[in-house]
């Protein structure tokens, strides 16, 4: 089974960026944590980051045969309609996923377009609501 990992806008600054909000590693520390939970199972997972709102969405069009999508969208999270659109037109189910507790922020990190057409939301978890959201792809029954 092939779970994409897409991260949007400015996550490709994780480890500089606001560290007392969204700690202290980087991109490629959750990309090597995620791959070694991964390691011996039937399981490919496929990363993708992007700053932009097309380039998400051509990834995921790209990439339509998958079996699942962890994403976290970043800022697009609170208004991007062109990327529910897209995770709304995909077959295979979805998991959105924040680092930070977006409900415990600003008013505007409340709200995010993208989540109704997830099967899920999480939030706060830093990299383990990655870890959880893969687990949940791969369990039975979820679709
Ligand atoms: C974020 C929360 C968003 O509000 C913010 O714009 C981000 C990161 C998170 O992972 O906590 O870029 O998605």
């Amino acid at each position: 089974m092939k779970i994409l990992i897409v991260n949007g806008p400015n996550l490709n600054w994780l480890g500089k960026r606001e560290p007392d909000v969204y700690g202290d590693q980087t991109l490629a520390d959750l990309e090597e944590y995620l791959s070694r939970q991964v390691v011996g199972r039937d399981l490919e997972l496929c990363f993708f980051q992007a700053n932009g709102e097309g380039d998400i969405i051509d990834f995921i069009q790209k990439e339509s045969d998958a079996g699942g999508l962890v994403i976290n969208p970043g800022a697009f999270t609170h208004y991007s309609y062109a990327i529910r659109d897209c995770v709304s037109s995909m077959e295979f189910p979805s998991i959105e996923v924040h680092i930070s507790n977006v409900h415990a922020r600003e008013t505007f990190r409340r709200e995010s377009v993208i989540a109704p057409v997830c099967k899920g939301q999480i939030s706060g978890l830093g990299f383990t609501g990655y870890r959880l959201a893969v687990e949940a792809l791969t369990e039975d029954g979820i679709q």
